[in-house]
């Protein structure tokens, strides 16, 4: 009988501009696998809520909205928006949205020849059991300089206090909050640029998957 082929999940998560974005779609394109960003399904129900009218506090709504959320979804501009990031962390902290995106998640990571999937829960909650887990940090005003050069219009110190509310949401809520799994390598990224992230993390995967350099 053939041998499975366990596909190769690799999960990326830490707070808001830590450079896990960037670092997903290159580790997934050097290693030819998949890259799901997972914000992007709080985002998406987040603009479909608020394209019906209705806010956090609507749950009803509110999980409708997630269990609505398709891939095709995901490549909205719109999902930028400094206002949808809020309210995505605002549904975010509902169980029932969370429990709604779960399906689509796993089915990317189970999915051969596998997935880099970034995110606060990837690597606790939804894929417990993948091969290689990163968690991204960086100082909080690294971060806050780093998403103000994304949006050069806004005010950096409002970017900054947006950011600092996302953070402490993400963390003190009690389904799936933000934090490192007990077997994630944490990479500091203050004092990185995107290419030595890359080189660093590459040669974590290589060492736990497996992998020839
Ligand atoms: O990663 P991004 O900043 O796009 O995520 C937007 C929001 O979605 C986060 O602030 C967080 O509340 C939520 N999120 C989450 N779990 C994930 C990914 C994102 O709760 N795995």
């Amino acid at each position: 009988m053939a041998e499975r082929v366990r596909p190769l999940v690799i999960t990326i998560d830490g707070p808001a501009a830590s450079g896990k974005g960037t670092l997903a779609r290159r580790l997934a394109w050097h290693l030819g696998l998949r890259h799901l960003d997972s914000g992007l399904l709080y985002r998406a129900t987040a603009l479909r809520l608020r394209c019906a009218g209705e806010g956090a506090t609507n749950v009803t709504a509110a999980v409708a909205a997630a269990a609505a959320v398709t891939e095709a979804d995901l490549t909205d501009a719109a999902l930028r928006q400094p206002a949808i990031s809020g309210l995505a962390s605002e549904v975010a902290a509902i169980p029932a949205v969370r429990t709604a995106v779960l399906a689509l998640q796993r089915a990317v990571a189970s999915t051969p020849p596998g997935a880099v999937i970034d995110g606060r829960d990837i690597g606790t909650v939804v894929c417990p059991d993948a091969t290689v887990k990163l968690f991204l940090d960086a100082r909080p005003d690294v971060r806050a300089a780093r998403r103000a050069a994304d949006h050069p219009d806004s005010d950096p110190a409002t970017v900054a206090a947006e950011l600092a509310e996302r953070d402490r949401r993400d963390t003190v809520r009690a389904v799936a909050p933000l934090a490192v799994a007990p077997d994630a390598t944490v990479i500091d990224t203050s004092a990185l640029d995107a290419e030595a992230v890359f080189a660093v993390a590459l040669a974590v995967v290589r060492r736990k998957a497996g992998l020839e350099p």
